[in-house]
């Protein structure tokens, strides 16, 4: 059933959480979206003394885990509603595998949306859930607790979510991570990481933290510089390096023109190059894109869409969003990022109903999260 997101954790994945945690002295712990148990099964054979509480919307999976574990609570229902009768401060570890998706954003959520994470997610009109899931388990954890979150790649390493990483890294410690690879859960093809977070203090804690990566089969040794994932990320000043405009004229107009002109056209594969024919002078009254511009649809079904000039110049229309890189570092760094980020961005940034469509001041914001690095 793909709408509540029940991919469950395969075996190998939840043996590499349960052998990474030292469990010696947990005597609670707390899964919410805990499905069929997948998780649980690994740590109860380790030890016996654990008391698991688990949660799932799904009445089926608790029953199935209240058969199972009957010495354990099971409680159905949705592990975000703050009134489901579970305690803050209460565990000694937490696990989870939470559903990959977004949710619409509500007061329901603003419980957990407190302080810098307040500030910086209230307002957005979608929610990660992985990330309200991290923020709920946290809450739920006694300090000195860990958790143990498995999240797809989107979380640790996009640009939408560097400014949640750094608040969040900054406040709890990011100790471990398992980089699982591409396709490690059947029916997604999202390379996945489990996290290990401690809900401690961080400010004392190492810089650098291991990476046990799993891919293909293979187990190999790795680090990351937990500065480069977090770091403030210093804004690029509004325009700097680029020039961001949309075309001025409908597509009727340009139609009118009876000259070649770049439109939202569906169908064309992104980042790949457009090139239309070449007229030796431009015409007054219309906005031109020229040759490398980042031609980005602006509206309609294909809101995101992305395609690069690669004849000298084009008209376009008011329905695309044109990006002219003045620095090639800054184009490249762009065209790496927004190949990964551009899906998630767009579910995060698209407005309106009936004609989705993106705004020249979101993407500037994107712009200037490439900051530093170029
Ligand atoms: C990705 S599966 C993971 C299941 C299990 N933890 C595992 O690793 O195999 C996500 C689970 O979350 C449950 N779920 C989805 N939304 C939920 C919510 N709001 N509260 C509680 N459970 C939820 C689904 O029913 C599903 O069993």
């Amino acid at each position: 059933m793909i709408e509540l997101n029940q991919y469950y954790t395969p075996e190998s994945t939840s043996l590499a959480l349960a052998s990474m945690l030292d469990i010696s002295n947990v005597r609670s712990c707390i899964e919410l979206s805990a499905g069929e148990g997948a998780l649980v099964g690994p740590l109860k054979a380790s030890n016996k003394n654990i008391k698991f509480t688990t949660v799932d919307i799904d009445q089926s999976n608790s029953t199935k885990l209240a058969n199972l574990y009957p010495n354990d609570v099971h409680i159905c229902g949705d592990a975000l509603d703050k009134n489901i009768g579970l305690k803050n401060d209460s565990f000694d570890l937490a696990i989870c595998n939470p559903p990959f998706s977004y949710v619409d954003n509500s007061d329901k959520y603003s419980y957990l949306l407190t302080g810098k994470f307040g500030t910086l997610l209230s307002k957005n009109k979608r929610l990660r859930m992985e990330v309200l899931f991290i923020l709920r388990n946290l809450q739920l954890l006694k300090p000195g607790g860990t958790l143990a979150v498995i999240v797809p790649d989107f979380i640790l390493n996009s640009r939408p979510l560097l400014n949640f990483r750094r608040i969040l890294f900054d406040r709890f410690e990011l100790f471990n991570v398992v980089e699982c690879g591409y396709g490690s859960f059947k029916k997604t093809e999202a390379k996945t990481y489990i996290l290990f977070i401690k809900k401690v203090n961080k400010s004392k804690f190492s810089k650098v933290v291991p990476v046990i990566s799993i891919v293909n089969g293979v187990l190999k040794k790795n680090s990351i510089d937990i500065e480069n994932a977090i770091k403030t990320v210093e804004k690029v000043e509004p325009n700097s390096g680029y020039e961001i405009f949309r075309g001025c004229t409908s597509s009727k107009l340009c139609r009118e023109s009876r000259r070649d002109f770049h439109h939202n056209y569906s169908g064309l594969e992104n980042f790949s190059n457009v090139t239309y024919k070449v007229y030796s002078a431009e015409l007054p009254k219309f906005k031109y894109a020229k040759f490398n511009d980042v031609l980005i649809n602006r509206v309609g079904r294909s809101v995101g869409d992305t395609v690069i000039l690669a004849s000298s110049n084009v008209i376009v229309s008011d329905c695309v969003i044109v990006i002219r890189f003045h620095r090639a570092s800054l184009r490249e760094a762009f065209i790496e990022n927004w190949t990964r980020d551009r899906a998630d961005w767009i579910k995060l940034h698209v407005k309106g109903t009936c004609a989705k469509n993106i705004s020249i001041s979101s993407i500037k914001s994107y712009i200037s999260t490439l900051g530093k690095v170029v």
